[in-house]
């Protein structure tokens, strides 16, 4: 029996950092049989609703071997704080937002996290917005999401993420 999780990952605008960490962290979590993952990436604000990602994003992914394009921009939904069962920011400023309104909407917010949280580096708790700053800006946000999404993929093939039958105790 497969780990059934359902994740989603949040930014600012939907179209740099989350669309990053949703093509990598679904490349990298497809290697794991065991895992049966819905994926999926918002942002906490709507003015990019609709669009493709950055094409820096989409450039920097696909040279290092991940490909957005499929990836359109959403803002998140009331309902995303039931439906998934790991909501990670990119930042804490959209930690803030995501709280806000799940605790504005009545959702627990036991499922929010900081994205790097999971990542084996601890200096780092940020992936920083690319979108006003250079190009080396996007290798940096995929350094670190590499790193948080292989620590990720860890917590979720851990043993106390196996489906209650599994468990011994
Ligand atoms: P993202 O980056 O949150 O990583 O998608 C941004 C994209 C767009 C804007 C800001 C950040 N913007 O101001 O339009």
């Amino acid at each position: 029996m497969g780990i059934r999780k359902k994740i989603l990952f949040v930014c600012l605008g939907n179209i740099c950092r989350s669309p990053t960490a949703e093509g990598v962290f679904r490349k990298i979590s497809s290697e794991y049989s065991e895992l049966d993952l819905e994926i999926d990436s918002c942002g906490t604000y709507g003015y990019h609703q609709g669009e493709g990602s950055d094409p820096r994003s989409v450039s920097t992914a696909s040279n290092r071997g991940y490909d957005l394009s499929a990836i359109r921009s959403r803002k998140i939904l009331p309902q995303d704080f039931s439906h998934f069962d790991y909501i990670l920011a990119m930042d804490y400023s959209n930690l803030d937002s995501l709280h806000e309104l799940a605790l504005k909407h009545e959702y627990s917010v036991n499922n929010i996290h900081l994205f790097l949280s999971f990542s084996n580096q601890s200096k780092v708790k940020e992936v920083p917005d690319p979108y006003y700053g250079g190009n080396n800006g996007f290798d940096n946000v995929i350094d670190l999401i590499e790193d948080a999404s292989k620590g990720l993929v860890l917590e979720l093939l851990s043993d106390k993420n196996m489906p209650l039958q599994n468990k011994t105790s």
